[in-house]
């Protein structure tokens, strides 16, 4: 207990010495959310980096997310805890595969999940995010051909969501979410025969099928806590419950293992603690370094993305 507190105590020095803002996905640690000045989705992290104007941002999420809160800040340090947060879906689009894709599709417009390295958002026309991919799509002239990538399940949701039948989908997953099945969804809501299902649209087809409501992680927590229901089957990353429960104390919420692992946790996103946000404030490390060229070429399409209200 006391170790913990003068961890949190360490955190707060440097953080004021540095003149710096924490950031969290929803998917951290109950104690590190504690502590931080913003808890989001992908989408409202980004708008609260384009926002920033502090000198440092620490990041309690996952790689690519603070690379987005770089590309947004070149000249502010953007610091995440563990260097290895990193997230199945980057690496299932490696850029030179997406190269080959675009030569063998040209005049497609490229959709990128934010869910990408910055090199592969630098050989993209436009950003989404689980929270806006359907209006990002929508925004996109009809008869106009897409390339979206890397997530199946986000891409097949969004291609029912929006009737497009010309667009092409990169076949990548999340290993958390494409793992839920729907059979262990069945055996859920059997035993909790009240709880409505909130799912992400990461998850597969059959279980999205069955779900009364599907959105991001903020969309999801915000859905939950103006349902009349009092309890909920919640098909996404299980660091949410922290969000759920500070939302809408007087609720129940069920999750469900996964296939893989018998967890419904991420283990890119649970490298952080707190010993290692203590770490990076203080020595500014691990550091998000990357070419101003690349930058120069990934921010058009986080910016085309951000300006789609
Ligand atoms: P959100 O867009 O809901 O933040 O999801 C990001 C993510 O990594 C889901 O696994
Ligand atoms: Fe990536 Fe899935 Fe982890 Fe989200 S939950 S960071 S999509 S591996």
């Amino acid at each position: 207990m006391l170790a913990l507190q003068s961890i949190t105590e360490e955190i707060a020095e440097f953080k004021r010495a540095r003149r710096a803002v924490i950031l969290e996905h929803h998917y951290q640690e109950p104690e590190i959310q504690e502590l931080a000045d913003a808890v989001g989705d992908s989408l409202e992290l980004a708008r609260k980096a384009q926002e920033f104007s502090g000198d440092v941002i620490a990041f309690c999420g996952v790689w690519f997310m603070a690379e987005t809160a770089k590309v947004l800040n070149p000249e502010r340090v953007v610091v995440v805890p563990d260097r290895h947060a990193g997230c199945s879906l980057v690496d299932a689009c490696p850029v030179d595969q997406l190269k080959a894709w675009k030569a063998k599709n040209p005049g497609y417009t490229v959709v990128s999940y934010i869910n990408t390295s910055v090199e592969v958002k630098a050989e993209s026309d436009i950003l989404c995010t689980s929270r806006n991919a359907v209006k990002i799509v929508n925004s996109i002239p009809a008869g106009q051909p897409v390339l979206f990538l890397p997530d199946i399940n986000l891409g097949n949701y969004v291609r029912e969501q929006t009737g497009r039948e010309n667009m092409k989908i990169w076949q990548g997953a999340c290993i958390v979410h494409a793992t839920f099945a729907a059979r262990k969804l069945s055996t859920a809501r059997a035993e909790h025969p009240s709880a409505l299902v909130a799912a992400h649209p990461e998850c597969p087809k059959d279980v999205l099928a069955m779900a009364d409501f599907i959105g991001s992680t903020s969309a999801i927590v915000d859905w939950c806590a103006t349902q009349d229901a009092a309890e909920f089957i919640v098909m996404t990353e299980s660091g949410v419950r922290y969000s759920l429960e500070r939302s809408a104390p007087e609720k129940k919420f069920h999750f469900i293992p996964n296939e893989q692992c018998n967890c419904s946790e991420c283990p890119y996103m649970k490298r952080n603690t707190l010993e290692k946000l203590r770490d990076a404030l203080r020595d500014l490390n691990p550091r998000v370094e990357l070419a101003p060229e690349i930058m120069e070429r990934a921010r058009r399409p986080i910016e085309r993305m951000l300006a789609v209200k």
